[in-house]
């Protein structure tokens, strides 16, 4: 269920705030289930995967979604370690230990494996009916054991793009292996760590090619190369970076993404 701290929503009141009106969108989705099992994938390496993950999980997390992170990047389990690393943190400073605890909010799930691990208990985690969204953290390798049982799984799939054509053929790679196995999943292409002074001109033809050719969803947010994004990315904090936000408002907003 998702318990917002508006409880039901009235999206027209014009004296909300913003943040009160995402709780109120995060409030208006239907509570999950089937949860849905999202991605956020490329065979390209660095292009922003786990970064983009953590941002985006732990901030519906806070808008009260029941969220499981399965960090199956292995050896590396970034997300795993970062979250690691946060709770010791975390523990090590009263101050800090006393604000966190005063949300009253545990820290989501965040479970580390193998892709075959991964594969074989996300129908299990699916059937519990205890998430809304489960994340799915993967290597960027798409030829290794288990990736066809578990792409089976994956309900939404997010592919984050570099202003590069090596990006670009990865990207579509990825889309044709993904489309291989569920031919109707649905695909969104995001763009991350675009420079703001750098030509639009590749982004606005692969945007093009994508929706008429490919049938991708272009999301709307583009994720500019932002130092304070790289370090708001957490797993216990929600970033409060405005492409975030936006990027958010975009998903789950009346035939946002999380709609489709
Ligand atoms: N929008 C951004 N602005 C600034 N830095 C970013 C942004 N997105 C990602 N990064 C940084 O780029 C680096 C690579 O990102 P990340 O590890 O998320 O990529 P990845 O696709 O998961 O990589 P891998 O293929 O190794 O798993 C990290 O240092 C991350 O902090
Ligand atoms: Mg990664």
């Amino acid at each position: 269920m998702f318990v917002g701290i508006l409880g039901v929503p009235y999206l027209t009141i014009s004296s909300m705030n913003d943040q009160e009106k995402l709780q109120a969108l995060a409030d208006s989705l239907p509570a999950g289930s089937p949860p849905q099992v999202i991605t956020i994938a490329s065979q390209k390496g660095g292009v922003g995967k786990t970064t983009l993950t953590m941002l985006t999980a732990t901030y519906l997390y806070a808008l009260g979604m029941r969220i499981m992170v399965i960090d199956a990047d292995k050896p590396q389990h970034s997300i795993h370690k970062m979250r690691l690393k946060e709770l010791n943190d975390l523990n090590g400073d009263a101050a800090l230990k006393a604000v966190y605890d005063e949300k009253g909010l545990s820290p989501y799930k965040i479970i580390e494996s193998s892709i075959d691990e991964a594969g074989n208990v996300l129908p299990i985690i699916i059937d519990s009916g205890q998430f809304d969204y489960i994340f799915l953290d993967l290597p960027g390798t798409l030829n290794v054991a288990g990736m066809s049982v578990l792409a089976s799984h994956i309900d939404k799939l997010i592919i984050p793009m570099e202003q590069d054509q090596k990006t670009f053929a990865s990207g579509f790679e990825t889309v044709a292996f993904y489309r291989s196995i569920k031919p109707e999943i649905p695909i969104g292409l995001l763009w991350n760590r675009i420079k703001p002074s750098e030509s639009k001109t590749f982004m606005k033809a692969v945007n093009d090619h994508a929706s008429m050719n490919v049938g991708l969803h272009i999301l709307n947010t583009v994720f500019f190369d932002r130092v304070t994004l790289k370090r708001s990315s957490s797993t216990l904090h929600p970033s409060d970076d405005e492409l975030l936000v936006n990027f958010i408002r975009e998903l789950i907003s009346e035939g946002g993404f999380l709609h489709i």
